[in-house]
């Protein structure tokens, strides 16, 4: 395959990620028609208009490289260059009408994460992680907060759409969590509370049951802009790990020992 370099592949992430804005502002503007997948997970027309056209951006450009997208799945993951895809994060906000929602996508390449972009659709900011070059809110350079410990901090965390059958429902922790620090939030959207985490306006966040194309933006983000990312026993964290944590480093050890302390309960009671 012919090399590409990281900038180029860049302009051209950006680029699909702000058609695909574009269009979701569209879509939102006219008002927004939701079908369920579950009891509780919506997709929208949106959601799949967005998806296939980044997809067709992107294989303009790039007809060898590999996907792995939410509304779509996988396909060419032998090729080396995989784009990883979330159209619409933040899918139960968009279809309320509450305006937090984004668009989403990173490159890996031989299994590493390259670059990574989120578009907050209505804000119109673009964040942007590129490995050789660092972590960017509309082009500025980012970081994380300084905030010192967990009792001074603001959190953000989500729950599954599993929740009200799976142990990792996050009613405990989120209890724990909301004792210990100044505010816990559930904004709905994994890559923008990642992307708050990254530019400091948030100092930590955790989430059990994420789907790679959730966090692969947000990851790199909070790591290019001196943040920490573990699971949620405190290893390396992979894309597909059952839960993550990132913060700004300084309050990680205290978030994880929450974690570990607070074992995980089924909403009829049982613990495990
Ligand atoms: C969801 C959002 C939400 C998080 C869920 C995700 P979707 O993605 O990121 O904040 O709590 O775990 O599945 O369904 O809106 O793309
Ligand atoms: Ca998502
Ligand atoms: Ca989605």
């Amino acid at each position: 395959m012919k090399i590409v370099n990281l900038d180029t592949l860049m302009e051209v992430a950006i680029d699909a990620t702000r058609q695909a804005g574009a269009l979701l502002r569209m879509h939102w503007e006219r008002g927004v028609a939701a079908e369920h997948k579950g009891a509780i997970d919506l997709v929208t027309e949106a959601d799949r208009a967005a998806e296939a056209l980044i997809l067709r951006v992107i294989r303009e450009r790039f007809p060898a490289h590999g996907f792995l997208a939410e509304e779509s799945g996988k396909s060419d993951t032998r090729s080396s260059h995989v784009w990883i895809i979330d159209p619409l994060d933040g899918t139960t906000n968009f279809a309320h009408g509450y305006p937090q929602f984004a668009v989403t996508l990173a490159l890996q390449i031989d299994g590493r994460t390259e670059l990574g972009v989120t578009l907050d659709v209505l804000r119109g900011e673009l964040f942007t992680a590129q490995r050789d070059r660092g972590a960017f809110l509309n082009g500025r350079p980012i970081r994380v907060s300084n905030t010192p410990d967990l009792a001074s901090s603001l959190l953000v965390t989500g729950f599954p759409y599993d929740r009200q059958t799976s142990l990792h429902n996050n009613v405990r922790q989120h209890e724990a969590f909301l004792m210990r620090c100044q505010g816990v939030l559930r904004a709905g959207s994994a890559s923008l509370d990642l992307a708050a985490v990254a530019c400091g306006r948030l100092d930590g966040y955790w989430e059990f049951k994420l789907f790679p194309w959730d966090m692969a933006a947000g990851v790199l983000l909070v790591k290019l802009a001196g943040g920490r990312v573990t699971d949620t026993g405190g290893g390396p964290p992979g894309l597909h790990s059952p839960g993550i944590v990132a913060s700004n480093g300084l309050i990680h050890q205290e978030m994880l020992d929450v974690l570990r302390e607070t074992p995980l309960q089924s909403a009829a009671g049982a613990v495990a």
